[in-house]
């Protein structure tokens, strides 16, 4: 039996394109069950419906608090059953008792500790550093905080603006996610025999 992956994305979705491509290789040893997200109609879960991939949307704004959308997070990734739940872009700190439930991965654009958030890249290119890169790690109930899995440095070019650092960054990712990815299906193959 594949491993069962919910991919949950709030953007344009390239990451989580990336992780759809991989799962139509035969030999890649998990499935995508379900996308989800916080942002109703995103190029992502467009993406993910033109896979064929069920998909489930939670805007924050239909619901009466914070505490709601986060059971309502919860029960739409447990409907699906996942063996683990993949961060592609998901632009959310996701609560407790839904990271200690699931095992999750997250990918995030720089080399953490530094520049946690929402606006890595940028961040990065205001504090003028030389090297940034890309983190996959575990996540925990912080905000990009989780045990670090895989780390890759892209360099920062003097000449860079957002659009091309980003670009940069997201072509080291990919791969690194993927592979990342494949490797914890594997281990969560090998746990069940
Ligand atoms: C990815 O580069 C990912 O690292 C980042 O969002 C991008 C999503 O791009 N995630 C974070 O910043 C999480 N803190 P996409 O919508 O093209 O897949």
């Amino acid at each position: 039996m594949p491993v069962r992956l919910v991919v949950l994305a709030s953007g344009s979705g390239t990451t989580l394109q990336a992780v759809l491509d991989a799962a139509a290789e035969a030999d890649f040893p998990a499935t995508v069950v379900a996308a989800g997200t916080d942002r109703p109609g995103c190029a992502a879960m467009k993406r993910a419906a033109d896979a064929g991939v069920p998909t489930f949307s939670l805007a924050l704004a239909d619901f009466g608090s914070r505490a709601a959308w986060d059971d309502a997070l919860f029960a739409s990734i447990t409907e699906f059953e996942p063996d683990l739940v993949v961060l592609a872009g998901f632009m959310r700190v996701i609560a407790g008792e839904t990271v200690q439930r699931f095992p999750m991965v997250n990918t995030h654009p720089s080399l953490l500790p530094s520049f946690p958030g929402a606006h890595a890249i940028s961040d990065a290119l205001a504090h003028g550093v030389k090297v940034t890169g890309v983190t996959v790690h575990r996540v925990d109930a912080g905000l990009d905080s989780g045990p670090i899995l895989a780390q890759v440095a892209v360099p920062v070019l003097d000449s860079d603006t957002e659009d091309s650092l980003r670009a940069r960054i997201q072509n080291a990712e990919r791969p690194l996610f993927i592979s990342t990815i494949r490797q914890l299906c594997i281990s969560i193959e090998e746990s069940r025999e």
